[in-house]
């Protein structure tokens, strides 16, 4: 996966940055995109949003809620520049379509526009996509402007020939195809100075297999506005979805609160208790073929939660009493059927992690358990990293400490290895 910026200028063209971002989306890129107020006439930010599961962003005084990070990327405890921190983290930055007047705002190094200001901050990769009417592309002035552009260092993608917006006229200047942008902006990834392995094909090895992932951790009431909760973030459960989908597969997150974009290319089903949680995960889990449970559920919950405030006046102290929840994967291992993975995870404290981990596998009825072991700092928790242990009937195997990306990679290589046995 790499780290794609995308800048949109108002031309009719916009739409075809639509149709990239789905494919870089679904190649396993994280996008994020900036819009010239202008070209929210063309198409909406919304639309953006939608696909790549992240905020977009038109001016350089609203706050980014994503503080500079890209999809699936740990939030940024300050809040970032954004035209600094957004070309900081991205591996290549891409401007398409760039219109006559953004071309000429560029080349003259006008800083008056998030998107102006983000390409002079930019040291990642730049790539312009020219799109205009033929007299306009083919004037003296524009000319000279894309002249410059490419000698202060920017790729310049090099309009296509044929028909034009304007009805009747033929000529070049048609912004180049969706599947040209990628491959260009996947040459930068390859051969830019941000080391990364986007550039190289995803393996389609889940490719038609449906993958149902649950992410988050689950919160039982106390009263109205309190609850009984956990620390899991949704990180590692999100980044087992993502990469499932870029390998190919059909994912469904049911996602216990988790604030986190979306994952790319995944069908989103939102719960909060672990009662809700059951009935998302048993209601997806016969047209599952693999089940990763990487959410942290609850064991217990209030029994009687109170419908309103609890109100502290006149208490000394107070004692809630819990009760056990279902076990979600001992309900589904018991009614499996043939031909269906299943992989849990164990949050486990300390040297008999792996002991306990095997426990969990015979117990639970599981093809693998994911051991984090929750008493090593800087990971598992919120973090954006992990080490983990997969533990299988067939041995241990330690994955040492990498991106969640990557040990989402590890896991599924285990469940495809699993799925040919
Ligand atoms: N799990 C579940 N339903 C629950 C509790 C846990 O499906 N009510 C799943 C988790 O999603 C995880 C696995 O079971 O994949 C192990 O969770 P963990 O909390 O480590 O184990 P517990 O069974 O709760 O055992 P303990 O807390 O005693 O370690």
């Amino acid at each position: 996966m790499a780290r794609l910026l995308l800048g949109v200028t108002g031309g009719i063209a916009a739409y075809k940055s639509v149709l990239l971002v789905r494919l870089a989306t679904a190649a396993g890129h994280q996008v994020r995109v900036i819009q010239t107020p202008t070209s929210q006439r063309f198409v909406a930010p919304e639309t953006f949003r939608a696909i790549t599961g992240a905020p977009v962003l038109t001016d350089e005084f609203e706050p980014d809620p994503l503080r500079g990070a890209f999809p699936g990327d740990p939030l940024p405890t300050h809040a970032a520049i954004s035209h600094l921190a957004l070309v900081e983290n991205a591996d290549a930055f891409l401007i398409a379509p760039a219109t006559a007047n953004a071309i000429a705002g560029l080349a003259t190094g006008r800083a008056d526009s998030l998107l102006s200001s983000a390409y002079l901050a930019a040291d990642c990769p730049v790539l312009v996509a020219p799109a205009m009417n033929h007299r306009m592309w083919h004037h003296p002035a524009t000319v000279r402007n894309v002249a410059r552009l490419r000698e202060d260092g920017a790729v310049v993608i090099d309009p296509g020939s044929g028909a034009l917006a304007s009805k009747g006229e033929h000529g070049d200047g048609r912004v180049a195809e969706p599947d040209e942008l990628l491959a260009a902006v996947e040459s930068a990834f390859a051969g830019g100075s941000a080391a990364s392995s986007a550039g190289a094909p995803v393996a389609q090895d889940l490719a038609g297999v449906r993958v149902l992932v649950s992410a988050g951790g689950t919160r039982e009431p106390i009263d109205a506005v309190r609850f009984v909760g956990n620390r899991s973030s949704g990180r590692m459960g999100y980044a087992v979805a993502e990469r499932a989908a870029a390998r190919g597969a059909t994912v469904t997150v049911a996602a216990a609160n988790v604030g986190l974009p979306d994952p790319a290319g995944c069908t989103v089903v939102p719960v909060s208790t672990a009662e809700e949680l059951r009935v998302a995960c048993a209601t997806a889990f016969d047209d599952a073929d693999v089940l990763v449970m990487a959410a942290a559920v609850a064991d217990f919950r209030p029994v009687d939660p109170s419908a309103g405030k609890i109100k502290k006046q006149g208490r000394t102290g107070m004692t809630i009493e819990l009760e056990a929840t279902a076990d979600i994967l001992i309900e589904l291992s018991g009614r499996r059927r043939d031909g269906q993975t299943l992989v849990g995870f164990a949050a486990e404290h300390g040297d008999q992690a792996v002991v306990h981990a095997r426990d969990k596998l015979v117990r639970k009825g599981l093809d693998a358990v994911v051991v984090n072991d929750v008493s090593q700092p800087g990971i598992a928790f919120d973090a954006a990293d992990n080490a983990v242990t997969i533990v299988t009937a067939a041995g241990d195997r330690v994955v040492a400490r990498a991106a969640k990306a990557d040990i989402a990679d590890a896991i599924l290589d285990d469940v495809v290895a699993a799925r040919a046995r």
